[in-house]
């Protein structure tokens, strides 16, 4: 069993608190005939407004720590937190209220509602985070922000790829997440497109102070990122900080 301290105490002195902290997580997937160990003892301080590439190849491990850096998934061992938070042993419910209001997600595959517009679409996650006053105004925020304010009224269908992820970023960002997890949002874009999007993330990191944790095995991506995590069946290889101007 780990020792749990609040976060204030285990960072050193002078540093800015880290807005995800992952430590010695381990997950073990139960399979048929026995055990499938898919993340190994990972360790990573990801401070805040900073975009974090989690790199690997396919079976890795990428998305299973995201979705434990999510609060979707619980690790067997180690901890994770979040605001001074070990969201791992949160009750579900508390889980729930972190996964709404304090993260943002945006999935390989592009999930618009297709009945709704782009404005729609985006209201609709405040909606769901309870936010209630200024919507409008938030939402036109954020869709000019991912460079969209002339398409507020398209419908998914009428976009590109690019555009409708777009949209789904401004989605996932509306309610002021201080976390956006992005799993393989590049992967159906373009090599144009997914720079484009990496640069968006980066932009938002600095104009919304929002953390980015953004998994991709595009290698064209990596400088894009503050710091990168790299996987290897489900052991971390590297997690440096890489030198970029702010
Ligand atoms: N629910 C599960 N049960 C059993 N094994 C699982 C489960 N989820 C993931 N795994 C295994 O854990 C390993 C890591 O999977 P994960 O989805 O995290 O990889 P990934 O790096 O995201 O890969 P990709 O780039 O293909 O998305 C894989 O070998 C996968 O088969
Ligand atoms: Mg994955």
């Amino acid at each position: 069993m780990k020792e749990e301290r609040p976060m204030e105490q285990v960072k050193a002195a002078g540093e800015p608190e880290a807005a995800i902290t992952i430590r010695h997580v381990s997950r073990v997937f139960p399979v048929t005939g026995g055990e499938f160990q898919a993340l190994t003892d990972i360790n990573a301080e990801i401070p805040a407004g900073v975009l974090a590439i989690l790199k690997g190849r396919s079976g890795s491990g990428k998305t299973t720590l995201l979705n434990i850096v999510g609060a979707l998934d619980t690790p067997t061992s180690g901890s994770v937190w979040i605001g001074g938070q070990d969201v791992c042993r949160l009750s579900e419910r508390a889980r729930e209220n972190l996964r709404r209001k304090q993260v943002g997600f945006v999935f390989q595959a592009v999930s618009l509602i297709p009945t709704m517009n782009a404005f729609q679409n985006v209201e609709f996650s405040l909606r769901l985070a309870g936010v209630k006053k200024g919507r409008a105004q938030r939402v036109e925020e954020c869709l000019k922000l991912v460079g969209l304010g002339n398409r507020m009224q398209h419908m998914p269908a009428e976009m590109s790829g690019g555009e409708q992820q777009r949209v789904a970023i401004a989605r996932a960002i509306a309610h002021r997440p201080r976390i956006l997890l992005a799993d393989e949002p590049t992967a159906e874009l373009d090599s144009a497109m997914a720079a484009e999007v990496a640069r968006l993330f980066r932009e938002l990191t600095r104009r919304e102070r929002v953390t980015v944790v953004m998994t991709t095995h595009d290698t064209g991506l990596m400088d894009a990122g503050d710091l990168v995590i790299e996987l290897e069946n489900g052991r971390q290889v590297t997690g440096e900080q890489q030198e970029t101007e702010r």
